[in-house]
């Protein structure tokens, strides 16, 4: 029978069975201390060297006996520090290579991709297996407080159509009607109001949402989860009322060091805050040092629309005025609604945005639940007729006896985050996938074999390569794809250049303006680093900004191998080549870049903001000025 780390200091004088990981060894002339590591904590072993070569992260079995430790010996640090275990028998389960990095830090001093390439092992490290275990203890704890309160938890379907919540869709092929596709649900937002229509009245679902978007500290790339709720006859009023309940206890259970600044939490109208703070989820904590601090607010009586912009994804249908500031189902102020053919932009909308220490941790609205509204709601954010008909399936539900509904989704990840501290999501999630869309551990996306692609009834459209064309596929490549994105550049052939120096000189363009693009190992990684004609990388600065251990130059046939290109007509296109680009803020100083399109003899200028829209670079200050 196992006998767990945390069981031991009962056990004084008895023999007991223990098994885990090797966490440290010491050796002291004949004698071996050893710490083994179990799910339950830490406990010292010792014996003598000669039963065994046990080493760090080695799986071991040990039968001993457990002994008391003298007064002066006692480590209050762990579980067992009461006791000690005499090692009687010891065997060496299975070896652990050396670890590609240190787990008993706190990480942050390691490079993320490999962290995250090593998460098995990364997840060793304490402070990810407490988050981790809080994380699930805090799941476990609202879906008890919501069972008992009468609420149904439903799993809705993974494999959907769109629900848009402004992120683009991942898509999924389908084999049974080949030229089809399955969209995965940016939230469960259209089957919670379904299951509203059927009756449940209470749903919740510990959900799993899909956006494709650019990853930030608080977003993640491509999945996240959602605390996803919903209540039918309820007002704005007993959804706040509930959320704020369940987190109150939740904090005051499980965060017992933790203190809330302001109940009832504060509620601040939309104009409100954008007024005074210039941002929707303002941090209102008293003193932002103070690391058990949690300041919780609400923001409601958004307006119900936005202007739209450009990167209003799906609804960016062209031409109309409006986009739905929260997601197109919530419900204008019911005093609004004349408004709606007035001044759509003044009407509020019945939405509530949950926020802590400056972080939106939920969001959440009452519910159109009149066919005749949210028909006007698609008109107003420009609906086609088409488009429409994608969503038919909602009126038709709520042709059959619809009860006014509304609900709440808090972001699991982003409230981990905000409640452990942590600077980002991804350190609140088990497998994340990394800041450049790579998943854990595993190597995905990858790319799927021709049998697949037939059964599909899907060809991949062969993308040029330009590490096989050289310059020339290089320079053809950046002008399909500045001409496919219709975005306004200026071509430039001259003689041919090596330097921003001289470039800047043929092309008559300022030497700030041009994008000098290094290629450089990062940790044996290749990046792209981008910085002004006029500036120079500052390596120190770069290392510290992304946690770099290791930062040198590719060598020129390095250059050559990593994009087909020579050194001084490498273009600022690093994902052209498969490599993540960093450009450095000054770069956006300018309104313009220029920079060698792949050939010594041919350059591009183009305004900046349609560069970075181009080569999607990770942003910091990383530049110095040239001796
Ligand atoms: P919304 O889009 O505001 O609303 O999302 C709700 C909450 O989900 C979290 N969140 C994220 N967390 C991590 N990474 C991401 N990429 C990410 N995106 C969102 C945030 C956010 O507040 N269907 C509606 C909810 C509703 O109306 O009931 C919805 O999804 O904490």
């Amino acid at each position: 029978m196992r006998t767990l780390a945390s069981q031991v200091s009962a056990l004084e004088g008895k023999t007991v069975i223990l098994q885990g990981w090797v966490l440290a060894r010491r050796d002291h002339g004949k004698i071996m201390f050893l710490d083994l590591r179990d799910r339950s904590g830490v406990v010292q072993l010792v014996g003598s060297k000669s039963l065994g070569d046990a080493h760090p992260e080695d799986v071991i079995t040990v039968t001993g006996l457990v002994k008391k430790r003298p007064e002066a010996m006692v480590n209050e640090k762990i579980v067992s520090g009461t006791v000690e275990v005499e090692i009687q028998e010891i065997t060496v389960v299975s070896r652990a290579r050396e670890l590609p990095f240190p787990i008993d830090t706190d990480g942050r001093e390691v490079n993320e991709e490999i962290r995250v390439k090593y998460r098995y092992l990364d997840l060793r490290r304490p402070r990810m297996a407490h988050n981790i275990r809080l994380r699930s203890k805090v799941v476990n704890f609202i879906r008890n407080f919501l069972s008992n309160r009468d609420f149904v938890e439903i799993e809705t379907p993974v494999l959907t159509k769109t629900t848009p919540e402004g992120a683009r869709d991942f898509l999924v092929p389908s084999r049974l009607q080949p030229g089809k596709f399955y969209a995965l649900p940016q939230s469960p937002q259209q089957y919670k109001q379904l299951l509203m229509v059927a009756g449940f009245e209470r749903y919740f679902q510990i959900a799993r949402c899909f956006r494709d978007e650019d990853p930030r500290r608080d977003r993640a790339y491509g999945e996240f989860t959602q605390l996803d709720m919903e209540m039918s006859f309820v007002t704005q009023e007993d959804i706040l009322t509930l959320t704020e309940e369940m987190f109150t206890t939740l904090i005051r259970l499980m965060f017992p060091t933790k203190h809330i600044t302001q109940t009832p939490w504060p509620r601040l109208s939309h104009r409100e805050v954008m007024e005074k703070y210039g941002t929707d989820k303002p941090d209102l904590r008293r003193d932002k040092n103070d690391p058990d601090e949690l300041a919780f607010s609400w923001t409601i009586d958004f307006p119900l629309f936005n202007e739209q912009k450009d990167d209003d994804f799906f609804y960016g249908s062209g031409g109309a005025k409006f986009a739905p500031s929260h997601h197109m189902f919530t419900s204008p102020h019911p005093d609004d609604i004349p408004l709606l053919d007035t001044d759509p932009l003044k009407v509020r909308g019945l939405q509530h945005d949950l926020v802590l220490n400056g972080f939106e941790v939920g969001g959440g609205s009452i519910r159109i639940h009149q066919a005749e509204v949210q028909a006007k709601v698609f008109d107003l954010i420009g609906f086609s007729e088409k488009q429409k008909q994608e969503f038919s399936h909602m009126l038709t539900a709520f042709s059959y006896g619809v009860p006014p509904h509304g609900g709440i989704a808090p972001g699991i990840d982003r409230l981990m985050m905000a409640l452990l501290g942590e600077p980002s999501v991804r350190e609140v999630m088990a497998f994340p996938t990394s800041a450049s869309g790579g998943t854990s551990v595993m190597d995905a996306p990858s790319a799927a074999s021709p049998e697949q692609l037939v059964e599909l009834g899907i060809s991949v459209a062969t993308l040029v390569n330009p590490k096989q064309g050289g310059g020339k596929a290089v320079y053809e490549r950046i002008v399909g794809d500045i001409k496919a994105l219709k975005l306004a550049f200026e071509p430039y052939e001259h003689e041919a250049v090596r330097t921003s120096e001289d470039a800047a000189k043929v092309r008559n363009t300022p030497l700030h303006e041009g994008a000098k693009a290094l290629v450089l190992f990062a940790d044996e990684k290749p990046v792209m680093v981008v910085v002004p004609g006029d500036r120079k990388l500052d390596m120190k600065a770069f290392k510290a900004l992304y946690h770099v251990r290791d930062l040198r130059m590719a060598t020129p046939a390095q250059v050559e191998d990593i994009t087909g290109v020579t050194i001084g007509a490498v273009p600022p296109f690093g994902h052209m080549f498969g490599i993540p680009v960093y450009m450095d803020a000054a770069v956006g100083a300018n309104a313009h870049v220029s920079f060698n399109a792949g050939l010594h003899t041919h350059s591009i200028r183009m305004n900046e903001k349609d560069y970075e829209k181009l080569a999607k670079p990770t942003i910091g200050e990383f530049s110095k000025a040239l001796e």
